[in-house]
């Protein structure tokens, strides 16, 4: 069915004219349905990736096609000196599905590294020369701008753009080592709640809670990047209710926008006083277009339960995938629509390879961890077809190694689109 030559050209294309700091790209691909993705040769598969956690209606939703056709026709863009109603909804939607009450406030961004960046500028604000010092967590992927790629703990990522904006400090993700660093001189606390790119790790139990009451002890903010769990991925609108706590603010992106560009800083309480005018901006973030696909794709989420839906099918899904006969699989975690599932080898590029061959598309989120983000509509039939194409992938793959022939790909560091660590360095000529 493929013609060799169209695979070829476009390959060529992306090799030469996109710039080098992804690796190859796997398909090209020239259309969406639900939760299904069609290529250039017209081959179909089903995407248990959905766009790294952003695609939560599937694609082409009829209410995001509207939302943008209508906004787009309607008004697109001002600029941040006028205000416009979609941005007024969405930011009073956002209030009262992460619960701020009346204080909090929306900063809007059009990415989660630009969300990210505002909560530092936050913790600045709030940290000013008394609190020099901001704490992350070891193995946290917060973004790659300079602000955010310092509050990154992957040393190997940050290494190529050393100095890195200085002040944070890498603790482990334990309330002992939480409690030995914080002092008065901590400006803020920023968690990722689930570890998506580090390979979908959840902090442990009652994490969130002792960091909380560490925190406000403290005097410092306690920040959650919901860039991957928020918009309902995990069973609740954002990972933090689940531990039933209040934050200073949190980080949103990717799912909120469906697949449009957006993200926000949405604080909470006291920390929604610290920005005051002239101290951070965007031109393009929360213009009338991105705010109203997003209005309506929460919209769609809120009127279709898929916030229930992520938590129900995220069960049946790990249920699905541990019901399968391989000696590949370890185990399970994560929450709702956010999955991890261990491999017993660390062949996960070898099985997302067997799997785009087998018509599904999943990620390797390290080499021993593949990585689930369905959109949060799929049902039965997808998770059945899931559980028939994973399997026969797995199956693909453990027959390789059976033949004591370790795939070549054995070894390779994570495949990772969002980023990872840098998989080899070319010293320039
Ligand atoms: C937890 C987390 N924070 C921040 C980001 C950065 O978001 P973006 O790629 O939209 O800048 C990501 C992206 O993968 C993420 O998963």
């Amino acid at each position: 069915m493929t013609n060799g030559t169209e695979t070829i050209t476009w390959r060529e294309d992306a090799g030469r004219d996109l710039v080098r700091s992804f690796g190859d790209r796997m398909a090209l691909f020239v259309r969406g349905e639900g939760a299904y993705l069609w290529d250039d040769q017209g081959t179909r598969y089903l995407d248990f990736l959905a766009g790294i956690a952003v695609d939560s209606l599937g694609h082409a939703h009829p209410a995001f096609v509207e939302a943008v056709s209508t906004q787009a026709a309607l008004l697109a863009h001002v600029s941040n000196y006028f205000a416009t109603p979609p941005q007024l909804a969405l930011a009073a939607r956002l209030k009262r599905l992460a619960g701020t009450g009346e204080s909090g406030r929306v900063y809007f961004g059009n990415s989660g590294a630009e969300a990210n960046e505002a909560a530092f500028k936050l913790a600045r604000l709030h940290g000013g020369v008394d609190r020099p010092r901001i704490l992350a967590l070891k193995e946290a992927f917060h973004g790659r701008t300079m602000g955010t790629l310092a509050l990154t703990g992957k040393p190997l990522m940050q290494e190529p753009f050393q100095p890195m904006v200085p002040g944070v400090e890498f603790i482990d993700s334990t309330v002992d080592a939480l409690e030995a660093a914080l002092d008065e001189r901590v400006a803020a606390l920023f968690v990722e709640p689930i570890k998506g790119e580090a390979g979908v790790l959840p902090l442990p139990e009652g994490y969130l809670a002792a960091a909380r009451e560490l925190t406000a002890r403290h005097g410092a903010l306690l920040i959650v990047d919901e860039i991957q769990t928020g918009a309902g991925r995990t069973g609740e609108w954002f990972a933090f209710q689940h531990a039933g706590i209040t934050p200073d603010a949190i980080t949103v992106a990717k799912g909120i926008g469906g697949g449009f560009p957006i993200g926000a800083l949405i604080t909470f309480g006291a920390a929604s006083d610290l920005f005051y005018p002239g101290t951070h901006g965007s031109t393009f973030g929360g213009n009338a277009l991105a705010t109203a696909v997003a209005g309506a794709v929460l919209d769609e989420i809120e009127r279709a339960g898929l916030v229930e839906n992520a938590a129900v099918r995220g069960t049946q899904l790990r249920t699905a995938v541990e019901g399968l006969d391989s000696d590949l699989v370890a185990g399970t975690r994560g929450e709702g629509l956010l999955i991890g599932v261990a491999l017993t080898h660390p062949v996960t590029k070898a099985v997302t390879a067997a799997a785009q061959q087998h018509g599904l598309i999943v990620n390797a989120a390290n080499d021993s961890t593949i990585r689930l983000a369905p959109p949060l509509t799929i049902g039965d039939v997808e998770i059945d077809e899931f559980a028939r194409l994973f399997g026969a992938a797995l199956a693909t793959v453990a027959d390789a190694l059976l033949l004591d022939e370790p795939p070549a790909t054995a070894s390779a560091p994570a495949d990772d689109a969002a980023g990872d660590a840098p998989r080899e360095r070319k010293e320039p000529k």
